[in-house]
């Protein structure tokens, strides 16, 4: 019997009540029940941790390093992340090791939006982009980007910039589209922001991906965009270390103290041993090697999806297609009926397009698959897929 005093519902924050949580477990719980190949979540197949960091993650809790961090994170980690960036970086000031890229949005967004702010979002684009903006309070206004090439159009992304504009999220290369945002657009993106003296919070956890010879431009590397921004990275899919937990903020001096502040009381850092490991061995990674390879994939699911009679644009980075299914619904099916459906008959699990958008009904010809995984893997699900039409 519940307690006289119990009260009959918690109260929850209005932040809270305002999270949906994902609304694909059910799909996800019923393919891992089917034994299905799993070409949905981002969770890397693909490439794998190398020797050297898996001995390093050992040798570092057996050599002690299993208390606290410095919250900026370990110092070696800093210097090899700053290797890896294009733009000059002060690894003692400019850079913070996070939880991940997933918290380092939340710091990025909590330091510099309040309540009722305007955080403008590309859609569709990666669900946790939206929620953090309204677990920060404030409020996503959304830009569509357009098919088939998934670029915004410069009125729209204009005319959505406001006096309560705080903050743009970009996401380069883009989950679920694919996209590789060119020097001009983030100059145009540079002008916009200056107008409005907005900050660009730009998720970069895809820049090793980018394919057919271009070249990954961050935010920081354009001039006017980088003093005003906040890139967020991580060794997640580069490194295939997704349950490390290890991202990082790249901002100024200035941004980064208020950045770090931030950090210290939403975790204070992520596991010690993970960042020595890394600091140590990441460097053993050939992320040109790594690039690739995921193109090989990226080739490999494109020939396979496309017999199918999907449509798509390339993919120029990352590690999805995002893929519209009309050619075989007839448009008539949504995309939630079509992912189900692949799952029932073929063993195969996709993720349906619509939980990538702002307005549902826009992604309902849409279904986004990762390429992130063996070669084997991609090929046994061609092989179902075959069998099953
Ligand atoms: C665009 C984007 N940002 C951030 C993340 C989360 O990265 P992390 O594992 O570093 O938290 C993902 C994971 O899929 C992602 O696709």
């Amino acid at each position: 019997m519940t307690h006289p005093l119990a009260a009959p519902r918690p109260r929850l924050s209005r932040r809270a009540a305002t999270l949906s949580g994902s609304s694909l477990t059910e799909l996800f719980v019923l393919a891992r029940a089917r034994g299905a190949i799993d070409l949905a979540v981002g969770t890397p197949g693909y490439p794998e941790p190398t020797a050297e960091l898996i001995g390093e993650a050992t040798g570092a809790m057996e050599a002690g390093h299993n208390q606290y961090e410095l919250p900026a994170g370990d110092a070696l980690l800093r210097q090899y992340i700053a290797d890896t960036l294009n733009a000059p970086t002060d690894s003692d000031t400019e850079l913070t090791v996070t939880a991940g890229a997933t918290e380092a949005l939340c710091v990025a967004l909590l330091a510099t939006v309040d309540p009722g702010d305007e955080v403008i979002v590309l859609t569709p684009g990666y669900e946790q982009f939206s929620a953090a903006v309204g677990l920060a309070g404030a409020v996503p206004r959304f830009v569509p980007l357009h098919a088939p090439d998934w670029r915004y159009d410069p009125a729209e992304l204009a005319a959505a910039f406001g006096p309560r504009t705080r903050a743009i999220i970009l996401n380069t290369p883009g989950n679920p589209t694919g996209r590789v945002l060119t020097h001009e657009e983030l100059t145009e993106i540079a002008e916009l922001c200056a107008r409005w003296d907005v900050t660009v919070i730009s998720d970069e956890v895809y820049s090793t991906f980018v394919f057919d010879g271009r070249r990954h431009i961050s935010a920081a590397d354009v001039p006017g965009l980088a003093e005003r921004s906040v890139v967020v990275g991580s060794l997640s899919k580069s490194h295939a270390v997704s349950g490390w937990r290890l991202g990082f903020l790249r901002a100024d001096a200035e941004r980064t103290q208020a950045l770090r502040r931030v950090h210290e009381l939403t975790t204070n850092g992520t596991a010690a041993p993970l960042q020595v490991a890394a600091g140590r061995a990441a460097m053993a990674s050939d992320l040109a090697e790594a690039a690739r390879e995921m193109e090989a994939r990226r080739d490999l699911a494109h020939n396979v999806f496309a017999r199918t009679g999907m449509k798509f644009s390339p993919a120029e980075g990352g590690c999805f297609l995002f893929a519209d299914i009309s050619p075989l619904t007839g448009g008539e099916r949504d995309c939630t009926g079509f992912v189900r459906d692949l799952l029932d008959r073929a063993g195969v699990l996709l993720v349906p397009g619509a939980s990538f958008f702002s307005d549902p009904a826009r992604g309902e010809q849409y279904v986004r698959i990762a390429f992130n995984r063996r070669a084997e893997t991609l090929h046994e699900a061609e092989q179902r897929i075959a069998a099953a039409s």
